[in-house]
Formats: structure tokens, C-alpha cells, sequence
């Protein structure tokens, strides 16, 4: 049984870190785990300028404690009318690494994001020549689209469509939930991958209803049945460079979960490699681990790995039931829970 695994320092590929006083709360527990996150640009206002990017970015290593060895990685918010020019030139002057298509009203704060993929044709046209990665929130949002199906028939309305007219672009499918996704990307060319949370790893649509309904299991897109969830660990533990590593951490005020219209989004950064661990472990798949969550994402972004290593080690981690932010708490994933790994 392996009890200690030495690994290269991860990446989160996926994170939200809010901004203001949140910001300051939630940006060290991403930092103390990830070598590099990037960073979602969904603020209200969202991040679509160069200059709104840039200024996230100095507020984020502003809120950053200084003994963290951290990278934030901005992303630019796509809407109906972002110019082109703006950003591939955010992209050329290193301000941002890629940008996230919000399908609008989709999601927390995408009211600005796409209404028809037909409008941001230019700018996904100019992203391709210059290599810049397209980063998909994958989900429908007509009324008439059961929610569970979002993510298989966006496949089939949109993103087949984005890939025959943009054969070349660099598209992340985040935050995959489905077989129908993983089954789409294995099947794709080399310059489409897909990131993996850890909680739609660790629990099917059950855990949302289980005695009642649990607001902290709440996220978009929705977790599925089990046999996504089995299909989505196939994928992350297979050891192909499709799959890698993005948490989509998305913390919230308990306030804003535990209400009558609660907010998406499960806050699991503090906890976001020993969760994952857990799941490579239980798949019998630690030799994968490193691959997922270390190698393959900086290799699709055409990054360096990073030089730092962390260990993992077999013992009880106790998740505290809820962490202290601003001026009330966060219910964080995993709470109250013993996880068999830490990290030293
Ligand atoms: O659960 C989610 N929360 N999914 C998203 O796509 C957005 C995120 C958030 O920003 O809260
Ligand atoms: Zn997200």
C-alpha cells in the first residue's frame, strides 16, 4: 500500500477567488495547495478589459500572503460585444492566459456572458490564430433543456459546432459532470481537453437531496447520476493528457447557500488535494495522480511544469465543519469529514 506519494507541485486550472474582503479570505487556501491557479473572471463587473485584468491580478497578489510561492493566471470574460483585438492583445502581453465563454445566465454572475456563439465569431477566430485557449462553462441554458441534460446537449448545440468552424482552437471543456463529455473529449484531437472538480468526483445528484435538501452540494453544473460519476473517475485516474485538474472552488457566504434561492458553487480549495487523493486512492490510481493534477494541464497550456514538489501522506485530516470569512463563515467541502490524506 502506498502511504507517501513525493509529487510534483500541482496547478489548479479552474478557480473563483472573488475579490474585495472575500478575496483576502479565500486566495491563501488555493495558494497554499497550487503552484499556478486561473483564475475565473465572472466579478461583478466581470474582467473584459486588459486593464480590469491587470488590476485583478495586482489585487489578487496584494491579498496574497507573501511567504506563498503563487501564480494567479487571469482569464477575460466573454461577452457579445468584446473586441478581438483586446483580447489577443491582453494574450500577447501576458496579462491573459485564456478566456471563458459564460453561455449567459448560465451560472453566478453571467448575466454579460454569450447569448449566441454566433457574436463572438471574430474573437474566436483571432484566439485560434494566436493559440489562446477557449476556456467553456458547458451548459445550455434554455428553459426548456432539463437541467441534468445541459451539459449533453450543449455538446451537441454548440461545441460541435465551435470545433468544425474553429478546428484548431485550444478548448477547455471545464468542469466536465458527464459520460457524454468525457466520452466527447477522449474522442476529440489532441487540442481539446476537459478539467475534473473533486466533488463531481466524490458524489452523484443523490448527495443534493439526501434527508432534505443540502445547499453545500449545490453546484453548476449539477451533479449527475452515478454512472457520470464513475465515468468522470475513468477519466481523471485513465493517465490521458486530456484530463487535468480545476477545482472550480467557488466559495459563498453560508448565508447566500442557505437560503431560498441559494447560490451555486462549493468552496473545496482547502481541502482540494487530499479530496482529490481520496478519489485516485480508492481507484486504486496513485501512480495517476501526479499526471492529473502536476503534468497535464501546463503541457495543454504550453506552460512549464512546476520545480517545487509536495507529499501526500496516509493520515486522518480532519475538515473543520465551517472556516471564518469576512465577517461570517463558508461551509467548506468535505466539512466535518476525516480524510485519510494530508499534506506536509
Ligand atoms: O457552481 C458554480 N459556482 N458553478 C459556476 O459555474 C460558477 C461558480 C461561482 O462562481 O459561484
Ligand atoms: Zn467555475
Amino acid at each position: 500500500m502506498t502511504d507517501k506519494l513525493i509529487i510534483r507541485r500541482p496547478d489548479d486550472w479552474h478557480v473563483h477567488l472573488r475579490d474585495g474582503a472575500m478575496l483576502k479570505d479565500v486566495v491563501n487556501y488555493t495558494a497554499r495547495q497550487f503552484g499556478r491557479a486561473i483564475v475565473m473572471p465572472n466579478l461583478s463587473p466581470p474582467v473584459t478589459t486588459i486593464k480590469a485584468g491587470r488590476a485583478y491580478r495586482d489585487r489578487i497578489l496584494a491579498a496574497l500572503d507573501p511567504s506563498l510561492d503563487f501564480t494567479p493566471l487571469i482569464t477575460c470574460y466573454l461577452t457579445d460585444t468584446i473586441e478581438a483585438e483586446e483580447v489577443v492583445r491582453g494574450h500577447t502581453e501576458g496579462v491573459f492566459t485564456a478566456c471563458k465563454l459564460y453561455p449567459a445566465n448560465a451560472t453566478t454572475n453571467s448575466a454579460h456572458g454569450v447569448t449566441n456563439i454566433k457574436n463572438i465569431s471574430s474573437v474566436l477566430e483571432a484566439m485560434q490564430k494566436s493559440g489562446m485557449p477557449l476556456l467553456v462553462h458547458g451548459e445550455v441554458t434554455h428553459s426548456d433543456v432539463d437541467i441534468f441534460d445541459r451539459e449533453a446537449v450543449f455538446i451537441d448545440e454548440v461545441l460541435i459546432g465551435v470545433i468544425a468552424d474553429y478546428p484548431e482552437l485550444k478548448i477547455v471543456f471545464e468542469h466536465i459532470t458527464t459520460q457524454d463529455a468525457a466520452d466527447f473529449v477522449n474522442e476529440s484531437d489532441s487540442n481539446i481537453a476537459a478539467t475534473i472538480t473533486p466533488h463531481h468526483l466524490d458524489f452523484n445528484r443523490n448527495a443534493i437531496f439526501q434527508g432534505g435538501i443540502r445547499p453545500h452540494y449545490y453546484c453548476l453544473p449539477i451533479a449527475k447520476r452515478e454512472k457520470h460519476r464513475l465515468a468522470l473517475r475513468k477519466a481523471a485516474t485513465s493517465g490521458s493528457p486530456k484530463f487535468f485538474l480545476g477545482t472550480d472552488t467557488a466559495p459563498h457566504a453560508i448565508g447566500a447557500k442557505e437560503s431560498a434561492c441559494g447560490c451555486a458553487g462549493i468552496f473545496n480549495a482547502p481541502h482540494a488535494m487530499e479530496s482529490y487523493a481520496k478519489t485516485f486512492d480508492e481507484e486504486g490510481a496513485l501512480d495517476q495522480l501526479e499526471g492529473f493534477a502536476s503534468e497535464h494541464g501546463p503541457k495543454f497550456y504550453g506552460l512549464p511544469i512546476n520545480e517545487g514538489k509536495i507529499t501526500l501522506e496516509r493520515r486522518k485530516t480532519i475538515v473543520p465543519e465551517s472556516l471564518k470569512v469576512i465577517d461570517t463563515e463558508i461551509i467548506p467541502f468535505h466539512a466535518g469529514e476525516t480524510l485519510e490524506w494530508g499534506i506536509s
